[in-house]
Parts: structure tokens; sequence; C-alpha cells
């Protein structure tokens, strides 16, 4: 199975993402995920891509299709992936659905994250990461049992450089600008699947395993 999730900065992603990859078996590609760690590595594309996340702009679709081929080409890919934050523009989305073809694979579905702008401002400022496991916690919604230690590997938790509320107010006008029309784009080819993310996380991933049992 071949996904794509989309949604707004904190709109749940990730936490989805750890889920769905567990329980179908399916490789999560993050486009976010792969840059921080160019960044943490000071790799030229690392270096190139801080100054855009930094400010909460979006990395130019160059150095995305790039790192997009280059991921594509491995082999965990053929069991079917979950593409998570990308694609972020149409012109990236173009560019994907050629690769797609070029390697004979497509996308089965494309998951809409829904929530509004103010319900963000919380997942995102509250939002903790384990640097080791990658667990997501938040400390309003799902705090750890001993401050900024992760429950699950003991880990010392991080906030993410890119989290503040200011940083927030330019991810989600570039989200509405550049990646709104990203969904327009596969509602025409009828992929899309509205996901209501204003729920419990345990309620959305229910939500998301019944749409995909009616793909098979
Ligand atoms: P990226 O890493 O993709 O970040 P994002 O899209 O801003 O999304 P987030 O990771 O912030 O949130 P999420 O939706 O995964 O939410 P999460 O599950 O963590 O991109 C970062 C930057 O990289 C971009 O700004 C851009 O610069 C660059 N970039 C990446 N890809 C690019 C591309 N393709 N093109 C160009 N540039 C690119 O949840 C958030 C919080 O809420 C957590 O604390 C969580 O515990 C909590 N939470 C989750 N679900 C719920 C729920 N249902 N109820 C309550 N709390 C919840």
């Amino acid at each position: 199975m071949n996904l794509l999730i989309i949604g707004a900065p904190g709109s749940g992603k990730g936490t989805i993402s750890n889920n769905l990859i567990k329980d179908y078996d399916i490789t999560h590609v993050s486009t976010g995920d792969m840059l921080r760690q160019a960044i943490a590595q000071n790799s030229p594309v690392g270096l190139r891509a801080a100054e855009y996340m930094n400010q909460g702009q979006l990395v130019p679709d160059s150095i995305i299709h790039d790192i997009i081929v280059e991921r594509l080409s491995m082999d965990d890919i053929k069991k079917g992936f979950l593409f998570d934050g990308y694609p972020r523009t149409v012109d990236q989305a173009i560019d994907l659905s050629s690769i797609l073809e070029q390697l004979h694979m497509k996308i089965d579905a494309v998951l809409e994250l829904e929530i509004d702008d103010e319900i963000l401002k919380k997942r995102i400022t509250g939002r903790r990461l384990c640097p080791t496991c990658g667990e997501i916690y938040n400390i309003y919604s799902k705090p750890t049992k001993v401050e900024d230690i992760c429950d699950k590997c003991g880990g010392k938790l991080i906030t993410r450089k890119d989290d503040s509320l200011e940083n927030l107010t330019v991810r989600l006008d570039e989200y509405h600008r550049n990646t709104q029309p990203v969904i327009e784009y596969y509602e025409k080819m009828d992929l899309v699947k509205k996901i209501d993310a204003d729920k419990s996380a345990d309620a959305v991933y229910d939500d998301i395993k019944s749409v995909l049992e009616g793909l098979k």
C-alpha cells in the first residue's frame, strides 16, 4: 500500500505515521525528518535546508527532488510507502507523479488531516520529541511520566527548533498557500480521504484504519 499523509503543522502526521508503519509494515518517508538529519550531519543539503526550516519556510523544490529520488531508489520502498509532509507544493506533486510513473508505482490514497489553525498552537508549543526512539509527546495531551524523559526508552526529550508560535504563523501560511493546492491536485484523481484530526489521537487513528480497510 502506498499512502500520502497531508496536514498542517501539528495536525498529527508524525503521530499517525508511527502507528501506520508498524501496523501496515510500510516504509515511513518524512522529508522533515530527512532534512533534520541532514542538518544534524552538517551536510551541504542540511546547511542549505536550515536557512529555510529555521524560519518556518519551505525548502526549495530542487533540494526535495534530489532527496526523494535517492530515497525512492532504496529497496525498502518496494514493500509500500507512507510519505509524510511530502509533496508540499503542486510542483513537487507533479514531480512525484512522474518519478512514480518511471518506477511503475502508484499512490493508493491521500489522507488529508483536517483541523482548525487555532488548535495547532498547543500541539506545536507543547510538543516534545525523543531523539533516540522517535516517540512524540505533548505536555498537554500526552505528557511523559517523568518530565522530559521518554517513557519508552529513557531518552532525554527535545523541543524542535522551529516549534515557536512565531514560526507557526509562517508555517501555516506556507501550508495554506502552497500545500492546500496539492490536495486539490489529488482530489482531481479521486485519491483524497478526509480525516477529522480534532479528536483524540486514538480516535483519529481508528478513523484512518476504517478508511484503509475500505481500500482493500
Ligand atoms: P515537517 O517535519 O514535515 O513538519 P510539519 O509539516 O510542520 O509537521 P509537524 O511535524 O510539525 O507536525 P505533525 O503533523 O507531524 O504533528 P505531530 O504528529 O508531531 O516539516 C518541517 C519543515 O521541514 C517545514 O517547515 C519545511 O521547512 C521543511 N520541509 C519538510 N518537508 C518539506 C517539503 N516536502 N518541501 C519543502 N520543505 C519541506 O503532532 C504534533 C503534536 O500534537 C505532538 O505533540 C503530538 O503529541 C500532538 N498530537 C498529535 N495528534 C494529536 C491528537 N489527535 N490530539 C492531541 N494531540 C495530538
